[in-house]
């Protein structure tokens, strides 16, 4: 599914209320077998705004990275339940709207976990660490040498720390709406570079 207008990414963006990264174990927050934590403890709404006020906050003038941040997630709407593909997904479905640059980024959100746990294994709050394994688990020293190589790895990081502090339940982020004009904006950016066919 490709996204072609900002209403259409805004009704996504909203559609993430009461959504969470883990659609089978939506509430129960606890694994059944040893009270291990499942996934994020906020909804994807709440996750996607506390991810971009985040980034908004440590690099203001960086409109591609927060919408980036704010965006990230969403392939867990298009595609429930496929956890190993949700960048992927997420990252093919805004790269008409919103660029190439941002389209990577979103990609990227997921090797840059590995390779945050592969740089500081025991660096990453508890909940982060049981995803990497369903997500490839730590990159070779091989792969976190090609990341590091990647132009966008320094920016994949941020986003990916901001990702990993934007889970705190009852923090207010802001409204959704407040991005629809910044959302707007890249798109436009976007569409004048034609940097996208
Ligand atoms: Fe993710
Ligand atoms: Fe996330």
């Amino acid at each position: 599914m490709e996204l072609r207008s900002v209403e259409e990414l805004m009704d996504l963006l909203h559609a993430c209320r009461g959504a969470w990264d883990t659609p089978d174990l939506p509430r129960s927050r606890l694994h059944p077998s040893g009270g291990r934590p499942v996934g994020d403890p906020v909804d994807l709404h709440d996750h996607a705004l506390q991810t971009a006020a985040l980034l908004r906050r440590g690099r203001p003038s960086d409109k591609e990275l927060q919408v980036a941040g704010l965006v990230h997630d969403i392939g867990h709407l298009l595609r429930p339940g496929d956890d190993a593909g949700h960048a992927d997904h997420a990252a093919d479905a805004i790269r008409p709207l919103l660029g190439e640059r941002v389209s990577r980024l979103v990609r990227l959100h997921v090797a840059a976990k590995r390779y945050l746990a592969t740089a500081s294994p025991r660096g990453l709050p508890p909940r982060s660490t049981s995803t990497p394994a369903a997500q490839g688990g730590a990159m070779t020293p091989r792969e976190a040498t090609a990341f590091e190589h990647d132009p966008l790895a320094e920016d994949a990081v941020t986003l990916r720390q901001a990702d990993d502090a934007g889970k705190v339940v009852g923090l207010y982020a802001g409204d959704m709406e407040d991005w629809r004009t910044v959302l707007e904006l890249v798109a436009e950016r976007s569409a004048r570079l034609g940097a996208v066919d």
